[in-house]
C-alpha cells in the first residue's frame, strides 16, 4: 500500500494537538560480530594494490574503530518519501538510525522494510516540540533535517502550514545545535532545502550563488521557496556566528519508489495513470522544463556531503542536469509502460487557482557539487520512470 492521502484530509493532521512519542524498533542492540568482521575486512583489502597481508587484530584498535562506525543518525521526515530511503541506506551501512516523523505526508508503511530492524528507532511525534528536539539531537551523531511541508498542491492550499513547518522547526534544531556545540559537542547537520528557492530566475541553468527571484506575496506558492531560504539564510548564519558544521542541500526533483502523487508530484500521478489506463492529465501547455534525478543518486550525493567536512558551510545544487519537457516526460511514461492513456491538458487555474504561478524551466549547474563530492547521478530517465512503474505494478494486485 502507497502512501498519501488528498490534500483536504491533511489540516486533520497538521492540527493534531499534542504529538505523542511513541517509540518503535528495538534500539540499541549493536551486532558486534558485524562489525569486527566489516573492520577486519577493510584491513585486509588495505595496503598496496595486490599486497594481501595477515593482521593479528589488535583489540584497543578494534573497540576504538567499532566506536567510531557506530553512528547514530537522526533522520527527521524519515517516514517521508526520502527519508525512508536514506534510513533503508544508513541501516545497511551499519549506522543506528532514529527516524522522527509526524506522519503528515508520510507514511509509517514507507517504513515497512525496516520496522522491525534492531537498529532503528520509530518516532511518531512532530519536530516542533522542542523536549523531544532535545532528546533525540543529545542522542545523534549526526542530522539529516528532512522534515517540511512539501509539494506543490498542498503548498497552494496550506500557505500557513507551509510557513510555520518549514520555518519554526529548522530553528529549533539549529538552536539546540549551537547550545551542544557550546559545550563542546559538535553534530554535522544536513539541511534539505530546495530548487523552489530560485524562484523564477530567468536563467537556463541555476547555480548556488544566483539570485533568489520570488513573486508576490500575494501568490501562495512562492510561501514554500521562501519558508526554505529562510531555512537557507538561518542554517548560513549559525555557520557563520557559531561554527556549526552544517551543510544545505537544494533538491531538484527528486523521484523513485514511495513518492506519493497525492500532493502534486508530476511523475508518480503520470505513472499511475498511465499503468491504469486514465489520462495523463498535463498543466498548461508542458512545455515547462525540469530535470528528474532518481532518490538512490540523491542519498548517496546526501551522505558524502555531511562525510566531506570541507563541504560544511555551503549550499549545493542537488539532483540530475538533463532537461525534459513535461510533455514529452508524459508521453516517454506512455511509451516506457505500454500505455495506451491519452495525454490532456488542464490550466493551472484548474489544477490550482487562479494565483497560482509556475516556473517555466528549472535546470541544476552541479559543477559546485561535482568538484565537492564527485557527484554525478547515475540513472536515465528511462530506468527512473521503469524503476518507478515497477514498483506501481509490484502493488497491483
Ligand atoms: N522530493 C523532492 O523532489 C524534493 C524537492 C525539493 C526539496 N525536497 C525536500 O526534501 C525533504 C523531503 O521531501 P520528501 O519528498 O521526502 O517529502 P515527504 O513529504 O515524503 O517527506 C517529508 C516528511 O516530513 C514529515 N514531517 C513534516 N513535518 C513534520 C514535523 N513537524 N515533524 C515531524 N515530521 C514532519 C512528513 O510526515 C513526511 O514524512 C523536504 O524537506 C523537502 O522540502 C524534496
Amino acid at each position: 500500500m502507497r502512501c498519501g492521502r488528498q490534500v483536504s484530509p491533511l489540516r486533520d493532521h497538521f492540527q493534531k494537538s499534542s504529538p505523542s512519542l511513541n517509540g518503535r524498533g528495538n534500539g540499541r542492540i549493536l551486532k558486534l560480530p558485524d562489525l569486527t568482521k566489516r573492520f577486519t575486512a577493510g584491513l585486509r583489502n588495505s595496503g598496496s594494490p595486490g599486497v594481501r597481508r595477515r593482521l593479528r587484530p589488535d583489540p584497543f584498535r578494534i573497540s576504538h574503530l567499532m566506536a567510531c562506525l557506530m553512528t547514530t543518525s537522526l533522520i527527521t521526515g524519515g517516514s517521508g518519501f526520502i527519508g525512508s530511503h536514506l534510513a533503508e541506506h544508513l541501516l545497511r551501512r551499519g549506522d543506528d538510525v532514529i527516524v522522527v516523523d509526524d506522519l503528515s505526508t508520510g507514511c509509517q508503511n514507507n517504513l515497512s522494510g525496516i520496522m522491525e530492524h534492531p537498529r532503528l528507532d520509530f518516532i511518531e511525534g512532530s519536530i516542533d516540540d522542542v523536549a523531544l528536539v532535545a532528546e533525540l539531537l543529545g542522542r545523534s551523531d549526526r542530522v539529516f533535517h528532512l522534515a517540511a511541508a512539501v509539494g506543490v498542491a498542498l503548498i497552494a492550499k496550506e500557505p500557513i502550514q507551509t510557513i510555520e513547518r518549514n520555518v519554526y522547526p529548522t530553528q529549533l534544531i539549529l538552536d539546540r545545535l549551537g547550545s551542544m556545540a557550546q559545550r563542546g559537542r559538535q553534530v554535522p547537520c544536513f539541511i534539505a532545502s530546495t530548487s523552489e528557492v530560485y524562484g523564477k530566475n530567468p536563467k537556463d541553468t541555476w547555480s548556488e550563488e544566483d539570485d533568489l527571484v520570488f513573486g508576490a506575496t500575494t501568490r501562495p506558492r512562492w510561501s514554500y521557496g521562501v519558508s526554505k531560504a529562510i531555512d537557507e539564510f538561518l542554517a548560513l548564519a549559525y555557520v557563520k556566528q557559531q561554527g556549526l558544521p552544517i551543510v544545505v542541500g537544494r533538491f531538484f526533483n527528486v523521484v523513485g519508489p514511495r513518492q506519493t502523487g497525492a500532493y502534486g508530484m508530476v511523475l508518480p500521478r503520470f505513472v499511475e495513470a498511465a499503468l491504469a489506463g486514465r489520462p495523463l492529465v498535463v498543466h498548461d501547455d508542458g512545455h515547462q522544463v525540469r530535470c528528474f534525478a532518481h532518490v538512490d543518486d540523491i542519498i548517496q550525493a546526501v551522505v558524502k556531503l555531511i562525510e566531506t567536512p570541507a563541504a560544511s558551510g555551503r549550499v549545493y545544487n542537488i539532483g540530475s542536469d538533463q532537461p525534459v519537457s513535461i510533455l514529452d516526460l508524459a508521453k516517454r511514461v506512455i511509451e516506457r509502460t505500454n500505455s495506451s492513456s491519452e495525454i490532456q491538458f488542464q490550466s493551472y487555474s484548474d489544477a490550482y487557482d487562479q494565483s497560482f504561478e509556475d516556473i517555466r524551466r528549472r535546470v541544476p549547474d552541479l559543477q559546485r557539487i561535482h568538484d565537492a563530492i564527485g557527484f554525478r547521478p547515475t540513472m536515465n530517465l528511462n530506468d527512473i520512470i521503469d524503476s518507478v512503474a515497477n514498483q506501481y505494478a509490484s502493488e497491483t494486485p
